[in-house]
């Protein structure tokens, strides 16, 4: 489960995305996933399957806070306990179990961690305007035909603005890219990194957050309007990644003008999509199977972080077998 992902938080969907009456099936980093609410309305994960035969308990129904497997109708609950078993009144429910996974919903978003069998050493944060009172979350999926480290690193870079977005987000920076100097800063934060740019000496507005593992936040606030757009780049599996493209706002808050800020952001993101799928390798290779200039050093942090942690955490396995492609946070 969760090859090369595994003890990370990530965020699978949005609390829009869950209602009180349907399962959701998401599937990360190789790993199907159910996600429903319960009867309290608190999101719940199990891995998407059935104890009995297997198959996935995401085509069934939510019925009294728990998910019914469209098989032969047992009923798990949010903590994988079988509750009911059709037929067989006198089953040993408490021999029978589901996987259940530590689950958060934070400022309109739904976090998974990756390991069902050890406790989680943190927790998910968030910008702390998402938790403002008003505050309107949005946002949809596309997927990428890529690793998932492929698109964090483009979520990190500045330097490709004026070229991939040339007529959007990136039309303003376009004349002074030829000639001009960028400077980045890269601040360390308890969750990741911030990061600002500097043209010719003259800093720009906005700012771009790594939040560890795989989220980028992008600042575009001006003045008392917040805007912060935060693209999770969840892992599918090896070579695809689901980009949850979200915007949160504290003006045109209406849910009836959800489809302009979707629309903008889907516009943007398919501008990177085409140049991202074309990268080789796949998967990000080590700093020095690629040529690095100064512009690259967020992405440069982001991959020797990532490659850090990989071998950490396969360092402690004893045996070869025993070693898993984890992703632990320490
Ligand atoms: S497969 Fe789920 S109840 Fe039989
Ligand atoms: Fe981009």
């Amino acid at each position: 489960m969760f090859e090369g992902f595994a003890r990370v938080w990530s965020v699978v969907g949005l609390s829009e995305e869950l209602s009180r009456n349907n399962p959701l099936g998401v599937e990360l980093a190789g790993t199907p996933i159910v996600l429903f609410r319960d009867n309290e309305g608190h999101a719940r994960a199990l891995v998407d399957r059935c104890p009995h035969r297997g198959v996935k308990l995401s085509l069934g129904k939510v019925v009294d806070g728990c998910v019914e497997c469209p098989f032969h109708g047992w009923k798990l609950d949010g903590e994988g306990h079988v509750c009911n078993v059709p037929w067989n009144p006198d089953a040993k429910l408490s021999t029978l179990r589901g996987q259940s996974l530590p689950t958060r919903e934070i400022a309109g978003q739904i976090w998974v961690y990756t390991d069902p069998f050890e406790a989680p050493t943190y927790e998910p944060t968030v910008d702390e305007r998402l938790l403002a009172p008003g505050v309107r979350v949005s946002g949809l999926s596309i997927v990428w035909e890529t690793h998932w480290t492929r698109a964090m690193e483009n979520m990190l870079d500045w330097p490709h603005l004026p070229y991939v977005h040339r007529s959007t987000i990136g039309r303003g920076m376009r004349d002074a890219s030829a000639k001009a100097r960028m400077d980045i800063t890269c601040e360390d934060r308890p969750w990741g990194f911030h990061t600002k740019i500097a043209i010719d000496g003259a800093e720009q507005p906005g700012s771009l957050d790594l939040r560890w593992p795989n989220q980028m936040n992008l600042d575009l606030s001006n003045g008392g309007r917040f805007m912060l757009m935060f693209v999770s780049c969840i892992p599918i599996d090896a070579k695809r990644t689901r980009m949850l493209l979200a915007m949160g706002r504290n003006f045109l808050t209406s849910p009836w003008l959800d489809w302009a800020f979707n629309w903008s952001n889907t516009k943007i993101a398919s501008e990177d999509k085409l140049v991202v799928e074309s990268s080789f390798p796949t998967e990000i290779p080590s700093a020095s199977d690629e040529q690095s200039v100064r512009t690259d050093k967020p992405t440069l942090l982001f991959r020797k972080r990532y490659f850090a942690e990989l071998a950490r955490s396969s360092a402690g396995a004893a045996e070869p077998s025993e070693r898993r492609r984890a992703l632990p946070i320490v």
